[in-house]
């Protein structure tokens, strides 16, 4: 079981840093990259991978997710998510788009899982999967109330 450090966030931070050298952004030009922890302390990184069919391009969020998932990864206490034109040299906070933040929900505890959103090592913002994204449609929601 990993605490999320401060160690550990800015190890998460240095790879989702290094995850975003790998984007493929030929149509955007936006460069994002992604750490993932697992509760047992691996990390998983990833990037966003467009597609000239723009709607089937894969964010770095999920890039990780999916390559953690497929590993048999199913726990995980936070992210990491890092993002600027390639052009730019000053980072702003990346906020995940809702599509990953559904796919966040799928797999970690809305009070508990954390989006580290930097701009450098020292300077980034914190919140939950519940603050970003409240009231959230999970399995449970799907679950009958009534005792069969
Ligand atoms: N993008 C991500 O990788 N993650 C997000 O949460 C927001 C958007 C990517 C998708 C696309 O390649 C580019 O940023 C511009 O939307």
């Amino acid at each position: 079981m990993s605490k999320l450090t401060v160690e550990l966030k800015k190890e998460l931070i240095k790879k989702a840093f290094s995850a975003q050298k790998r984007a493929y952004t030929p149509y955007s030009g936006f460069q994002v990259g992604a750490a993932l922890l697992t509760r047992d302390g691996k990390i998983y990184e990833g990037c966003n991978i467009e597609n000239a069919s723009y709607g089937a391009t894969n964010c770095a969020e999920r890039t990780a997710f999916f390559r953690a998932v497929y590993e048999g990864e199913r726990d995980f206490l936070a992210i990491a998510i890092v993002g600027k034109p390639e052009k730019s040299e000053e980072y702003e906070y990346c906020a995940p788009c809702g599509i990953c933040r559904q796919v966040m929900a799928e797999f970690g505890v809305p009070e508990e899982f954390q989006i580290i959103l930097p701009r450098s090592l020292e300077d980034y913002k914190e919140f939950t999967l519940e603050e970003l994204l409240p009231l959230s449609f999970t399995g449970d929601s799907m679950k009958s109330k009534t005792p069969q």
